[in-house]
């Protein structure tokens, strides 16, 4: 299985286009140790021909261009699309806005939860992916289904289950203490190459590490998960947003209920952080918070960075 990160940012992307914080004034500047990043999505391909994508970002045109396995080869027809399927995590815009990006009258399939795909019904835009092309799949959970779209096999199995998170931020409802939230708003995905059984997990975005989530993830080989904030209070301290990383539907990198320590005896052979937001300080190459999730065994995920496994 083959998998290419295609944006390793979170919603907003690094250098964010309205942010002058330091991380964001670094990347702009050129500073060495650091470098820009897309917003959140993933290739992944069991055959190296045919793709799925994990999540459609905002930056998906600029990412097809940087990814030449994603575009149509010399020898397809006038139009052509490696990209069969999109897997769908939650319905916030870093993460299904690209998806007007692969209009163009091309098919293919949409998978996600019965609770995003209802979002994507509920606004008309998506509707310029015509149904008789377009054909989208609501995902049972805890139960490995194969991926499939524009008549093709993927050769690839998609096991989704729900994780805690938040309703997209702009459907939040706030009169309601959990926003109006219900399960199936954000999900984890494992991705397993049917051939060989080889999977890794997709979680971009959890709020909350709980004991069913870490059975899950043990022993797993490789797993992409939510590396918004570095501290719960990172942004406010840094005078930008005002608010935690609970608030925001992300578990922290740091902390008691944070992901490195969630992960400590998970005994997960390769672990990348990705949805890295452009606050979080792990972003500098050289800083201490870089080797202190080094240390503790995480990648900081790149655009660009190709896996095998
Ligand atoms: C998030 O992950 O919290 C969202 O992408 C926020 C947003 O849509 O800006
Ligand atoms: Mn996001
Ligand atoms: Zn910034």
């Amino acid at each position: 299985m083959f998998i290419k990160i295609l944006g390793a940012g979170a919603g907003g992307g690094f250098p964010q286009w309205n942010c002058n914080c330091a991380n964001c004034r670094a990347v702009r500047e050129g500073k060495p140790g650091f470098s820009p990043r897309t917003q959140s999505s993933l290739a992944v391909s069991a055959d190296g021909v045919t793709f799925a994508l994990l999540n459609a970002s905002p930056d998906l045109r600029q990412q097809i261009a940087a990814a030449p396995q994603l575009s149509p080869g010399p020898s397809d027809g006038l139009r052509a699309s490696p990209i069969k399927s999109v897997v769908l995590t939650n319905g916030d815009v870093d993460h299904v806005a690209g998806l007007l990006n692969l209009r163009e009258a091309q098919a293919f399939s949409i998978y996600s939860s019965a609770r995003i795909l209802n979002v994507l019904a509920g606004n008309r835009i998506f509707d310029i992916l015509v149904p008789e092309l377009v054909t989208r799949i609501e995902f049972p959970f805890d139960e490995a289904i194969p991926l499939q779209g524009a008549g093709v096999d993927l050769g690839l199995a998609v096991r989704a289950f729900p994780v805690h998170g938040k309703i997209a931020l702009w459907l939040e409802d706030k009169s309601a203490a959990d926003f109006g939230t219900r399960v199936g708003d954000t999900l984890g995905v494992e991705i397993i190459e049917t051939a060989t059984g080889k999977s890794c997990f997709y979680i971009p975005g959890c709020a909350e590490i709980d004991d069913a989530l870490k059975a899950r993830l043990k022993g797993a080989s490789l797993v992409f998960f939510d590396g918004t904030l570095f501290h719960e209070n990172e942004m406010i301290e840094q005078g930008l947003l005002g608010k935690t990383g609970s608030r925001m539907g992300h578990v922290n990198m740091t902390g008691e209920n944070g992901s490195m320590a969630a992960f400590e005896n998970l005994d997960v052979a390769r672990k990348i952080y990705v949805h890295i937001n452009n606050s979080n300080p792990t972003l500098d190459a050289a800083s201490k918070e870089r080797r202190i999730v080094n240390d503790a065994g995480w990648e900081i995920g790149e655009d660009g960075m190709e896996v095998t496994l």
